[in-house]
């Protein structure tokens, strides 16, 4: 099967096989072809080019995009979209003047979904999680790491991952699964810390390894959450079976988690509401992808990770959802962009290489998504007729998206 897209207003985002992530100065340049075409074979992207050097091509189906942009499928590194029921009531809550960590405390927040999630049949959490990925396809997303971390408990945890396989096995969008059993402690844990940390290690994780239920181990290292040492105590364990750390740090203090995440080569540190100079330093020079979760600090009105002093300062950066229950209740990645660009004073260009190539270098699939490069994924999008891709973020309320395509295939 050969479709053939021509007559494309402008073909964004086109890199050479070589590129795996963009930093500091070079993510604001986005290479791009104007009035260009683009062939995908089967699943993959077989050719592009200016239309003035488009050859003889024998295709099954030409597409007209006059007027339309094409740009690679949003690469989102980091949510959380396998969770049951909902945190309404919380948010409602917060608008009368509770906090985050207050509801928190009051054994609310994430021990609130680990309940529901506990709850509920496996059936119940696949249907649910399967619409919020359907969701997040139609809305231009086309690979999507999911976290695990509102079970809690041997059979929660594996539950949740075993719907993240089965969604990775019945939808065409690739999938990473990350083990967060470090996300919470139990409340029947909270006096005696290290026996949970102990069924994490000896029980989740070689189950979860046996099994090829994960790919990725998270911690949530924050005050009141998990320490800097028993973060760093997790992560070697998962590291001993095989998981690459991807932690979550600096949402609400700056404690030392991107020191020790940086340490064990973390592919990504996310979240970064709260970085100080010494953060910015420990991520010079490093193979850690630094990962912004704007539309959480929209949600919960915390502090924007400090774009510009990151990117000044050299580092690259990545932009992803964190679609939750609690302090992301979405997974529009057009929104992320725009929030970006809007509260964080990312530059369009910087913020469109931060949500493909870097996120797809965060989920360590830079080799086959995040960019338009032969031998990659055919995951795109194209845009209705817009006057430039400056839209994007601007129009931040819009759908701009025409169609998606996914391994080369048109979303319906
Ligand atoms: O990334 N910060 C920790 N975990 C999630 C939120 C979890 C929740 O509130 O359910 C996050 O924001
Ligand atoms: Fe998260």
């Amino acid at each position: 099967m050969t479709t053939l897209i021509i007559n494309i207003k402008e073909l964004l985002q086109v890199r050479e096989t070589s590129v795996s992530k963009v930093s500091g100065a070079e993510m604001g340049i986005l290479p791009s072809i104007k009035n260009a075409y683009l062939v995908i074979e089967n699943n993959l992207i077989a050719d592009f080019g200016a239309m003035e050097n488009l050859p003889k091509i024998n295709s099954d189906k030409t597409i007209d995009a006059t007027g339309k942009i094409v740009l690679p499928t949003w690469c989102d590194s980091h949510t959380h979209i396998v969770y049951a029921g909902n945190r309404e009531q919380e948010f409602v809550d917060r608008i009368n003047g509770l906090t985050y960590e207050e509801i928190a405390n009051r054994g609310g927040g994430i021990l609130n979904s680990a309940k529901k999630l506990n709850d509920s049949t496996e059936e119940e959490i696949y249907n649910q999680s399967k619409a919020r990925l359907k969701e997040i396809m139609q809305l231009g997303t086309g690979a999507v790491e999911i976290k695990s971390g509102y079970g809690l408990t041997v059979d929660g945890e594996l539950k949740m991952l075993r719907v993240i396989q089965q969604l990775a096995q019945n939808y065409p969008i690739t999938i990473k699964a990350t083990f967060l059993g470090a996300h919470a402690f139990p409340l029947e844990y909270k006096a005696n810390r290290q026996e949970y940390i102990d069924i994490l290690i000896n029980q989740m994780l070689p189950e979860i390894a046996k099994n090829k239920l994960a790919n990725f181990i998270d911690v949530f290292c924050e005050t009141g959450y998990f320490t800097v040492s028993e973060t760093e105590q997790i992560m070697e364990a998962g590291i001993a079976f095989g998981l690459k750390p991807k932690i979550h740090v600096n949402q609400f203090n700056s404690i030392g988690g991107i020191q020790v995440g940086v340490k064990h080569k973390a592919l990504s540190v996310d979240h970064l509401e709260i970085m100080n100079t010494e953060d910015i330093q420990a991520l010079k020079n490093t193979e850690t992808m630094p990962v912004a979760l704007p539309s959480c600090s929209y949600f919960l009105s915390i502090p924007y990770t400090p774009a510009r002093d990151m990117i000044a300062a050299g580092l690259p950066l990545a932009l992803a959802s964190d679609y939750n229950p609690g302090s992301t209740p979405s997974g529009n990645m057009n929104f992320v962009v725009a929030t970006a660009c809007i509260k964080m004073k990312m530059t369009p260009e910087e913020a469109i290489n931060a949500a493909t190539i870097n996120g797809a270098y965060a989920m360590g699939i830079s080799e086959t998504h995040g960019s338009i490069t032969i031998g990659k994924k055919a995951n795109i999008i194209l845009t209705k007729p817009i006057p430039s891709y400056y839209q994007l973020p601007y129009a931040f309320g819009s759908n701009l998206i025409d169609s998606v395509f996914i391994e080369g295939e048109i979303l319906i």
